[in-house]
């Protein structure tokens, strides 16, 4: 499938220049934003040159050597290092992404590094995530359940209904989804957007779940829901390859059903 890219931003001015020193024969550099909200200035995009031959093969691997060897200024999100935590998105050659799952080879040319977009930015890298939590605790991510669990066993469910949430459950909520989503761009303060939506749909599948009337209702909504106007550039960003578009669809379909 096509990646979905984003507009270059053009409006970022070039900043400074850390050129490599060394005798290094395989240069390759990374453009990458940069935004500091106690300087009170506009944010520039700098260039850092890095020497491969000396640095891991993905992205965040040279993100950390520059942090640690180039430039400690330069703030980021990670931790997992192998696409668990999701903690690393951002947007990598004009595609949502994570850091850590995104080798550099695949880049031709420079490589440009943005925060993910049309979030407001904490520092460089650092989007600000907080309205995109709430949403996601508003869906209710929990189990909720109505009769007292059977005395002898834990509440138990088939193969074939594990199998529903099998998929939406490895979602590791990195954003990279709603912040590729138009509809989500413009109106994120009431859109849910697709990762809370995917969430949405995990728990209104699960068997075991006794709120399903309850949590259709709080998405039969102009905004929460159907801002989605099924673009599927949530989809085409994913970097775990799940489908939030289709959960989209479906639960559309289950309160379409329910009104007939
Ligand atoms: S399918 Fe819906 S959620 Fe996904 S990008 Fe399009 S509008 Fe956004
Ligand atoms: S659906 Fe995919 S892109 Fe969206 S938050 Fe979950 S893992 Fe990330
Ligand atoms: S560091 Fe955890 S997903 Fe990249």
């Amino acid at each position: 499938m096509a990646q979905f890219r984003l507009p270059a931003n053009s409006r970022v001015k070039s900043g400074k220049t850390y050129p490599d020193v060394g005798q290094a024969k395989n240069i390759k550099k990374f453009l990458i934003y940069r935004f500091n909200p106690d300087l009170k200035e506009n944010p520039t995009l700098d260039t850092y040159e890095v020497d491969m031959d000396s640095c891991g093969p993905m992205v965040l691997d040279a993100l950390i050597k520059i942090k640690n060897e180039i430039d400690s200024t330069l703030a980021f999100r990670r931790s997992c290092r192998e696409g668990i935590c999701g903690s690393c998105a951002m947007n990598i050659d004009g595609v949502n992404t994570l850091a850590c799952l995104k080798p550099v080879n695949e880049v031709k040319g420079s490589v440009k590094v943005y925060p993910l977009p049309h979030m407001p930015v904490v520092k460089d890298l650092v989007p600000d995530l907080t309205n995109f939590y709430a949403q996601y605790a508003s869906i209710k991510p929990w189990l909720e359940s109505k009769t007292p669990p059977p005395p002898d066993h834990e509440r138990l469910q088939s193969k074939e209904d594990q199998e529903k949430i099998d998929k939406p459950s490895a979602c590791i909520m990195c954003a990279c989804c709603s912040t590729a989503c138009p509809s989500y761009w413009w109106n994120s303060d009431r859109y849910l957007g697709p990762a809370a939506l995917l969430q949405a749909y995990r728990w209104i599948v699960d068997s075991r779940d006794e709120s399903t009337g309850e949590r259709l209702d709080s998405l039969e909504d102009p905004f929460r829901l159907y801002r989605c106007h099924t673009i599927l550039n949530c989809t085409q960003a994913c970097p775990k390859d799940l489908n939030p578009a289709k959960a989209i669809t479906e639960i559309k379909k289950l309160i379409a059903h329910r009104r007939h």
